[in-house]
């Protein structure tokens, strides 16, 4: 079944968008961002919640949660990505979710701790290094998949 209903899950940091390092993540804030994803997937016939937390377990509920009202989710997990073994069991475990990791810059071209993701290979899909147009990507990508 194609998605339509989507969660926007942004980890640790994301809150600062716009202002945080903006040579790196530009100048889009994350309620802007939050906007346009929701914007986007309206146009596309599809919801989405957003929810950002600078937690790990609060980000798993989110995951376990969404596995009951959505098809999709739009994740970018900051530096979570490089080292949680918890968020990997998280969506190793909700299967029928599929998660698209997303990441503004991109990884392999910023510090050699950043090339890793534990995640990697327990997702549906990855997008990096296309700012916010990789979010709109990813709503579009699960509509169609
Ligand atoms: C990020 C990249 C991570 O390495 C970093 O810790 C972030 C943001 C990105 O969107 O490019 O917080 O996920």
């Amino acid at each position: 079944m194609a998605a339509s209903n989507l969660l926007l899950l942004n980890g640790p940091n994301l809150n600062l968008l716009g202002e945080r390092e903006p040579e790196v993540y530009g100048t889009t804030t994350l309620l802007q961002l939050e906007t346009l994803v929701t914007a986007r997937a309206q146009e596309l016939g599809a919801t989405v919640r957003a929810y950002q937390s600078n937690h790990e377990g609060a980000l798993i509920d989110k995951l376990h949660e969404a596995r009951k009202w959505s098809q999709g989710v739009i994740f970018n997990p900051g530096a979570y990505t490089h080292y949680s073994y918890a968020l990997r069991d998280a969506i190793s475990s909700v299967p029928k979710l599929r998660v698209v990791e997303v990441h503004l810059s991109n990884l392999l071209e910023r510090e050699p701790f950043r090339h890793l993701s534990v995640i990697a290979d327990v997702v549906a899909h990855r997008i990096m290094g296309k700012g916010i147009a990789g979010y709109l990507e990813a709503v579009e990508w699960l509509l169609k998949h």
